[in-house]
């Protein structure tokens, strides 16, 4: 099951013009991100609280791949920073410096705030992660993205290059992100997985409405919101687009960790059977 509503009226491929279009593609998604915000600003409070009382966001895989940063990491750059909570975890772990990019003008604001609730030392770009300026190249000792970041994406090929350009001489890459297999799992009324009829090779979809678990219903009714384009990249996609930006990877790994709370229903013995979650981590090549 994907974070947007699988059940919903409003979710149909992509049509080819819509597909040729990936600009278009992410216009219509910064349009849809902004009004989720709004799910994202219902957190605010929370955000603050945990943040300032040293706590994490991060999800027990992430920790174990980022670790301490204290002493090691000038700068961490968040791709697709949402609100700030997870790029300020990163500033909670010991990173001297944080900088979140994310194109949803309401969502940086909500950043904006979180760190000057918290005094933290946070630079935010508005800006498509495409177009992440080329003042930050080579800065990046923590470079870190993922939970429902690679989804939005239309080319792969040129976020990989981003993420190349990025990262630091000694820079790591830390990418935990939803498993493409997720998608085609659901559960049955008795918490057992079943087959949705997701295609997994079926490149973007357009949708309106969110799933219930995550952003759900909005001030906007389904109808009247953005469309939004989506897409299970599948694994070897994102492999290869990692390898051909001339990355070199140190691990790539598949976690059963549920990275959005969209599958709290499955029976106790049917957890941990189905990869929900991956993680990559990378570097530049030797020199
Ligand atoms: C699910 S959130 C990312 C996870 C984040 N860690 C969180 O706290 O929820 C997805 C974010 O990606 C951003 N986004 C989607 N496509 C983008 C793009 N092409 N460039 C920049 N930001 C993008 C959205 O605005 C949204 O804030």
């Amino acid at each position: 099951m994907d974070p947007i509503d699988p059940t919903a009226d409003h979710v149909r491929p992509a049509m080819p013009d819509e597909r040729a279009d990936v600009r278009g593609m992410h216009l219509a998604n910064r349009a849809a991100w902004d009004e989720a915000a709004e799910r994202y600003e219902a957190w605010f409070d929370e955000a603050v609280a945990l943040i300032a009382s040293g706590g994490t966001n991060l999800l027990p895989p992430e920790r174990e791949l980022i670790g301490d940063l204290r002493g090691s990491c000038r700068r961490a750059i968040h791709l697709q920073c949402a609100g700030g909570r997870d790029t300020l975890s990163l500033w909670n772990a010991g990173a001297d410096e944080v900088i979140g990019v994310d194109f949803s003008p309401r969502m940086l604001d909500l950043a904006h705030r979180l760190a000057a609730a918290v005094g933290a030392p946070a630079r935010w770009i508005l800006a498509d992660v495409l177009d992440t300026p080329t003042e930050l190249d080579g800065t990046a000792d923590l470079l870190y993205t993922g939970r429902g970041s690679l989804m939005w994406l239309q080319d792969l090929d040129a976020w990989a290059g981003v993420l190349r350009r990025l990262l630091a001489p000694t820079g790591r890459l830390v990418i935990f992100e939803g498993h493409p297999a997720e998608w085609l799992f659901d559960v049955d009324e008795d918490g057992r997985w079943i087959a949705t009829d997701y295609d997994y090779f079926a490149g973007p979809e357009a949708s309106k409405g969110w799933s219930p678990e995550y952003i759900d219903h909005l001030s906007i009714d389904d109808d009247d919101q953005s469309w939004k384009f989506a897409r299970a990249w599948t694994l070897g996609e994102i492999i290869t687009a990692l390898l051909n930006a001339g990355l070199h990877l140190d691990r790539v790994a598949e976690h059963p960790t549920d990275w959005w709370g969209g599958h709290a229903d499955v029976r106790p013995a049917d957890r941990g059977r189905i990869p929900l979650s991956f993680s990559v981590l990378g570097r530049l090549p030797p020199a």
